[in-house]
């Protein structure tokens, strides 16, 4: 059966803005090279804008937007710009050389910036929205307008202004959710609510820009989707500012996992986003958290006995998208204290090891107590361990354990149990009982002469407690 064809109407499309908005947040600066690999990754895995900086504010982003808009090849380059007619002029020069550019300009709307930040009252920042839309199409047919701090904007200054950009020439409208204040049930209901109202806004596609303070970024936008919005601007990693913003590839996986429910497409190869990942945390030097939903080094990875059973049936059990559909290898079977048996024996066998009956009973039950010393078994552990048990297999006489008792005081004395012939406590014969005592008479006499006079006073001592400590 063939799918069904994507229709153009449901297609979300990707604004990019890791180099822009994601490079801001604090600590997140990458070099000039650094900016040109991510991009070139961004552009090769089907990208549709890439919001490569923000070009009046250093010389360096202008350099980098001006070197992005020249290499690539299929995305839209954008810049970002303010009201000002300087930053507008800047971002068209940094973005000239690019086959497909876009001028991203934005202002604040809501009553708290309008007030505070710009202090300029409404009206005059309803005309610098007609002239800074009106100024960037004077370089490019491709204008964004965002009203920052759309989601605290009084309604109907939000529709005017809207209507105001779209008049003026602006073909994407962005209502961000500057300071990760909406939900997704309020974000839904305002972006019906201006495409319902604003008269004209069947001539501009409309653009979710959340933010993740209150970790709704990713639901948000997609609740945005659900009421027409068709572009979504989002972060590798979803990196930001302050608690950053809708992670790419979290709406990326979520329309293509759920699509039943979400019945829309992006034009992403979902199979680079583990490498964009941990190519943006790299140039960033910021780690990725291990839970991180998609791209987490967890994210695939099963550590719980149930769980590890569950995959090795089959993995639907636990898992709601492949490994590889997002460039992973494969899941993983993480071996630690809640690992069962049955993931035990799946891991050596991997390894190349094949124990049964008691080496393999020996070989878990040291695993056991391993992992829960250690909070990390590695595959060499395992190595070690199941070397240990098979070199130790051929031997007839084992040391179970071993109490040396030394100091300058007092006698000294040694207690060892010894499982000869496989006598272990518990099913042990005399015979196994008086070896072992002999086994630490013979211990003590190889003793340096000094030692031997401790050793001998507590000669009856090791052998007795040797053979108190078999009979228990
Ligand atoms: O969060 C925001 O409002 C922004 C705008 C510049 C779009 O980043
Ligand atoms: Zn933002």
């Amino acid at each position: 059966m063939t799918a069904p064809a994507k229709s153009e109407q449901d297609r979300v499309v990707i604004f990019d803005t890791t180099l822009r908005d994601g490079e801001q947040c604090p600590g997140a600066t990458m070099t000039h090279e650094e900016k040109l690999e991510v991009a070139e990754l961004l552009d090769q895995m089907g990208v549709d804008i890439i919001e490569a900086g923000f070009p009046i504010a250093s010389e360096g982003d202008f350099a980098a937007v001006r070197e992005i808009a020249k290499r690539t090849r299929n995305a839209v380059v954008c810049g970002l710009s303010r009201a000002s007619f300087k930053d507008i002029d800047r971002c068209a020069e940094a973005i000239e050389p690019a086959e497909k550019k876009r001028i991203h300009t934005f202002i604040s709307t809501s009553p708290v910036h309008m007030k505070y930040k710009l202090q300029k009252e409404p009206h005059e920042v309803y005309e610098m929205v007609i002239a800074q839309v009106t100024r960037a199409r004077s370089y490019t047919n491709d204008v964004e307008w965002s009203c920052e701090d759309g989601t605290r904007t009084e309604p109907d200054f939000l529709c005017r202004c809207v209507e105001a950009a779209i008049n003026a020439g602006a073909t994407t409208i962005n209502i961000p959710d500057t300071v990760g204040y909406t939900v997704p049930e309020e974000y839904f209901a305002l972006i019906k609510m201006v495409r319902d109202r604003v008269p004209n806004s069947d001539r501009a596609r409309f653009s979710a820009h959340c933010h993740d303070d209150l970790g709704m970024a990713v639901a948000n936008s997609l609740a945005g989707v659900r009421a027409g919005i068709r572009q979504i601007e989002c972060t590798i990693n979803g990196i930001g500012e302050r608690a950053g913003n809708a992670s790419l590839e979290e709406v990326v996986m979520a329309m293509k996992v759920r699509n039943d429910v979400l019945p829309y497409w992006t034009n992403i190869d979902s199979t680079l986003l583990t490498r964009a990942s941990k190519l943006v945390a790299a140039a960033t030097s910021f780690p990725v958290q291990y839970n991180k939903a998609i791209v987490g080094r967890n994210a695939f990875a099963h550590e719980s006995g149930i769980h590890q059973d569950g995959m090795l049936k089959h993995t639907q059990t636990y898992e709601i998208m492949t490994p590889e559909s997002v460039g992973v290898k494969q899941s993983s079977l993480v071996m630690g204290k809640h690992s069962g048996r049955h993931a035990f024996v799946h891991k050596l066998q991997e390894m190349g090891y094949q124990l049964a009956g008691n080496q393999l009973e020996d070989a878990f039950v040291r695993f056991k107590a391993l992992a829960d010393r250690k909070k990390h078994v590695y595959d060499e552990d395992l190595e070690a361990l199941v070397d240990e048990e098979i070199a130790h297999a051929q031997n007839r006489v084992k040391l179970v354990s071993l109490t040396v008792i030394a100091g300058t005081m007092g006698p000294q004395s040694a207690t060892a149990t010894l499982d000869i012939d496989g006598a272990l406590p518990g099913a042990r014969g005399d015979a196994g009982h008086r070896r072992a005592g002999r086994g630490v008479g013979a211990a003590c006499r190889e003793r340096p002469l000094g030692d031997r006079q401790g050793c001998r006073s507590g000669y009856a001592r090791c052998f007795r407690q040797g053979l108190s400590r078999r009979a228990q």
